[in-house]
């Protein structure tokens, strides 16, 4: 953080000399990407450290989606399902979602499928999941629509 600030410093330092005088060496050039790299790398040291503590923190839609791809191959990357024998999961209730999981999981719930993947979660996984199902827009509107109408 105090080296990021630094070279933000200098940065400044430097753009303030390019104006104020002819410019003798372009710092920027190679300065540029080595503060990027460091922003990087502090906001990382940020998210890790926000994110670490996995049973105090709070379901992360982000991590949901990052870890949805097994899902997606029934349940769509979208949460609509790619077989109509398959539940939607877009726009569920969160709480639904997630008790559903841990139902497969402890088999009170009974589906094979399911089972084997709500196993293999962990709580925060399941929370995730849940998190970025529930947030994702419900699909297939248009289509009880025009049913509706006739
Ligand atoms: C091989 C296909 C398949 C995969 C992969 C899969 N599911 Fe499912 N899922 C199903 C089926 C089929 C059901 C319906 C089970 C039933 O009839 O009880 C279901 C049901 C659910 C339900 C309950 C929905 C409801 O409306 O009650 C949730 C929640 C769910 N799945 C989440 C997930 C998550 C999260 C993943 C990824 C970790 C996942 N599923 C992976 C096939 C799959």
């Amino acid at each position: 953080m105090d080296r990021a600030g630094l070279l933000g410093v200098s940065h400044h330092a430097r753009r303030s000399l390019m104006h104020s005088h002819s410019v003798l060496f372009d710092a920027s050039e190679f300065g540029m990407p080595i503060r990027n790299i460091l922003a990087g790398i502090t906001l990382l040291l940020i998210c890790a450290t926000v994110s670490w503590p996995a049973h105090a923190s709070s379901p992360s839609v982000s991590t949901g989606k990052a870890i949805s791809g097994m899902c997606a191959a029934c349940h769509g990357s979208d949460g609509m399902a790619t077989v109509s024998s398959y539940p939607n999961l877009a726009g569920q209730n969160y709480k639904y979602l997630l008790n559903q999981l841990k139902a497969f999981k402890n088999d009170k719930r009974h589906n094979p499928i399911m089972h084997s993947h709500a196993a293999a979660l962990s709580q925060k996984k399941m929370r995730d999941l849940a998190a970025y199902f529930a947030s994702l827009e419900p699909g297939n509107c248009s289509v009880s629509k025009s049913k509706s109408k006739g």
